[in-house]
């Protein structure tokens, strides 16, 4: 099929690389126009596993890019709108972004066509650009509106599309749900996990892909739910986190208990400086937005934002326990994208927590495997160093602070990032060290929900030194 991506970005770029993956023709459109030239060299704007890898196989062949919408819609049975829906002030999403694309596509409506809404929008937004697409011209019966949700997560985002939980599909027309069908079908009937050169999927998951088919509202419900249930999750633990901190319980056993129990399950259950990035915070406040509109008080949802933004908070006050006084002091810092996997910084609570950290007078040295080039370009450079490796980070800082969970730095050397440190203290926002092993190495080490590592000998020293650390 031939299809068109309006909006090139995290799903847009990754949903259109898939799509030519499954066989189609896709154009990919962005109104960037440095972004557009970096695509049509065939660079690759985002860090994501297997994306380079796509875009090897397909640039130039099954993979084109134009910032010219009418064109591209005009080429294709379907057209899929991939923009951003940020949030306003008012917590709810800002859809002009979207209008603007509806409104072009009606103008290329000739033959029928279905245009499909990947980007995260609230319950009617289809109806809304079924609307803004007949008001623009659109001819009656010559289109569907459909809600095709996006589930991917940024650092993992090509498997996540090829090898999906479920494929969400809410259309109120049978043709509308044919073609979409059509479109997904090697994931569906399974026969791209045969073929030899198919993308690994995750511990060797084979599909077939679930599909869900459902009406539009109830997809663009589905989406903005999952999303809100999912930092809700993430809230809860850190809640009990805290109760863990102070009782002098190990929040990693309590989630091991909790998280063994099939109805409730690990994933998303740790505890940490809180959710991040750019869908979680804007869908759950949208989220609420749409409960609020619809008469609905959603309660829930502030307690959870409320906890969210708490914990980066509890955080500080951890670096201002073992440090004392924050004026002056110099910060090591692993960890600047929102998770690990990925270079995307926005909403990052590492981001927020620096320059926190930065306003009460520190400054940092700082390293992140993807992300350093994009915190580069919000963080001040009179204070914010950034550092070649790990180690290089702890040299001649007063302590290191762990704020993303890359999976690299928990292989860390210990005993050379020990020897590293001017002083050995470790807070680590991620759980990311077994406090055994950091108590080996002789570190003062400080994490969520579990008790604090504080080495006798370090205690003494550094009391003698004038600092508070640990009680
Ligand atoms: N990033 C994620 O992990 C993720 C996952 C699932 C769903 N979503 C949702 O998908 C949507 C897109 O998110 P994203 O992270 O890809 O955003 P993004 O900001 O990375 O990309 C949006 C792109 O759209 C382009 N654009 C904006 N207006 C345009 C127009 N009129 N014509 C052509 N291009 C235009 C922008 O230049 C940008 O490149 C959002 O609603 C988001 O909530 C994101």
């Amino acid at each position: 099929m031939r299809l068109a991506v309006v909006g090139s970005g995290y799903v847009g770029l990754v949903a259109g690389a898939c799509f030519a993956e499954l066989g189609h023709d896709v154009v990919l459109v962005d109104n960037d126009p440095d972004k557009l030239a970096a695509l049509q060299q065939g660079e690759v704007p985002i860090h994501e596993e297997f994306l380079p890898e796509l875009f090897h196989r397909h640039h130039g062949k099954r993979l084109s890019f134009t910032d010219n919408t009418v064109d591209a819609v005009r080429a294709s049975q379907a057209v899929f709108i991939a923009v951003g829906t940020p949030p306003m002030h008012s917590g709810e999403a800002d859809l002009s972004y979207v209008e603007s694309v509806a409104r072009d596509i009606a103008g290329a409506i000739g033959d029928y066509k279905i245009v499909v809404d990947k980007s995260t929008v609230p319950v009617y937004t289809s109806e809304w650009v079924r609307k803004i697409m007949l008001l623009n011209g659109a001819p009656h019966g010559c289109f569907d509106v459909a809600s095709n949700p996006e589930f991917l997560r940024e650092g993992t985002a090509v498997t996540d599309f090829l090898y999906p939980d479920r494929i969400v599909i809410g259309a109120d027309s049978e043709r509308c749900i044919d073609l979409l069908r059509e479109m997904y079908k090697p994931l569906i009937d399974g026969s791209y996990y045969d073929c030899p050169t198919a993308i690994p999927g995750p511990n060797g998951c084979k599909g077939p892909a679930p599909i869900i088919v459902t009406s539009a509202r109830s997809a663009e419900l589905i989406k903005h739910a999952s999303n809100a249930f999912l930092a809700m999750k993430i809230s809860f633990i850190n809640a009990v986190a805290n109760i863990c901190e102070a009782v002098g319980a190990d929040v990693e056993q309590v989630r091991e208990g909790m998280g063994t129990d099939a109805r409730i399950g690990r994933r998303f259950l740790y505890p940490g400086i809180g959710y991040g990035g750019s869908c979680f915070p804007k869908d759950v406040s949208a989220f609420h937005s749409v409960a609020r509109e619809c008469g609905y008080e959603f309660g829930l949802l502030d307690e959870v934002m409320r906890i969210n933004d708490d914990q980066r908070q509890r955080f500080i006050r951890k670096v201002r326990t073992a440090l004392w006084t924050l004026k002056g002091k110099h910060l090591g810092v692993l960890g600047l994208a929102f998770k690990d996997g990925t270079d995307d910084i926005r909403e990052s609570p590492a981001i927020a927590i620096i320059q926190s950290l930065l306003a009460e007078g520190c400054r940092v040295t700082a390293y992140d495997p993807a992300a350093m080039d994009r915190a580069a370009e919000v963080l001040p450079s009179s204070t914010v160093k950034f550092a070649q490796s790990p180690y290089d980070v702890a040299k001649q800082t007063d302590a290191v602070l762990i704020l993303t969970e890359w999976q690299e730095f928990k292989h860390l050397d210990l005993a050379r990032m020990r020897e590293s440190l001017r002083y050995p203290i470790v807070i680590d926002g991620r759980n990311l060290f077994r406090p055994e092993d950091m108590e080996k190495h002789g570190f003062i080490y400080l994490s969520i929900g579990r008790p604090d590592i504080v080495p006798q000998e370090e205690l003494v020293k550094f009391r003698r030194a004038g600092q508070l650390l640990g009680k």
